[in-house]
């Protein structure tokens, strides 16, 4: 049986770093502030906004929520960002995704300062993340490397198969893994055999967004497996993108969900703020 990968324990190990950090600064008075901006009320956007903000009381930053209704033009949103771009007591913005059909994400993300991208998604941090140069990464990847490294899982060498290639996910997990001197394969929607490459792999990361895609025949004996996946069920249960009680005997080391990635999204958001914070110091 696979060892499960604990993403409450390490998000909560995460944070306690950053706690410890932020001690050294306290006396300083200043602390790093969040801003969270949701658009709409889509109940999963509103479960994970509510996540960040309780993240962020506990370990002592400020924090504030922007709701928005459904309908906002998108140019008050933008003008929402500019404002929070300007606003020295905020160092992060993140923008809660997906956002109505009528508002652009990509011009959203491209009106946020880089240098408050905590969510590492402007074309800047993506760049920097491609050039290998430091900078925000987004955090889902950026937890995913963090949970492995907790666990001591090495990636260097071996053979990792991302599926999805979507921008908050796939592509920078994929840049991460190759950072880490892993050979990386990237599937899609399009990639013939899927089952037939996944197999390949001794590290799997599931991130398409298709409830139990990953089954048994696709995971190679001893697959470390990372599910990125969060989907509900008609009956209101939420699974991964691995069918996760049949491939775990199969693997070496596999995520649950819930209790895996999730958590460690968080913990990676509230790094970045902090990394954030110290980079606009005095600014
Ligand atoms: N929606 C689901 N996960 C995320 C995330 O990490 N960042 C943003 N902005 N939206 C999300």
């Amino acid at each position: 049986m696979a060892l499960i990968l604990d993403g409450n324990a390490v998000s909560k190990a995460v944070q306690e770093g950053i706690a410890r950090e932020f001690e050294k600064v306290k006396p300083t008075g200043r602390r790093p502030g969040l801003a969270v901006v949701l658009v709409g009320d889509n109940p999963a956007s509103v479960v994970y906004v509510g996540r960040k903000k309780k993240a962020c009381e506990t370990l002592g930053f400020f924090s504030e929520e922007h709701r928005l209704p459904a309908g906002t033009p998108e140019g008050e949103l933008l003008g929402l960002v500019r404002s929070l771009n300007q606003n020295p007591a905020i160092h992060g913005i993140l923008v809660q995704l997906p956002l109505p059909g009528h508002l652009n994400p990509q011009k959203v993300i491209e009106t946020i300062d880089p240098r408050k991208d905590v969510d590492g998604m402007h074309p800047f941090s993506l760049g920097k993340l491609v050039a290998g140069l430091p900078g925000l990464r987004s955090c889902t990847p950026a937890g995913v490397m963090a949970m492995l490294d907790h666990y001591k899982i090495p990636v260097g060498g071996r053979r990792a198969v991302v599926i999805g290639r979507s921008i908050m996910v796939g592509k920078p997990m994929a840049q991460l893994l190759i950072e880490a001197n892993a050979t990386v394969t990237v599937c899609h929607s399009k990639t013939r055999d899927i089952a037939g490459v996944v197999r390949e792999a001794e590290v799997v990361v599931a991130a398409m967004g298709k409830p139990k895609f990953v089954t048994t025949d696709m995971v190679r004996e001893g697959a470390v497996v990372v599910d990125v996946g969060i989907n509900r069920t008609p009956e209101g249960k939420l699974v991964g993108d691995v069918d996760f009680d049949a491939v775990a005997p199969k693997a070496s080391a596999i995520t649950p969900v819930p209790g895996g990635v999730g958590p460690m999204t968080i913990a990676l958001l509230m790094k970045n703020t902090y990394q954030a914070f110290l980079e606009q110091k005095g600014s």
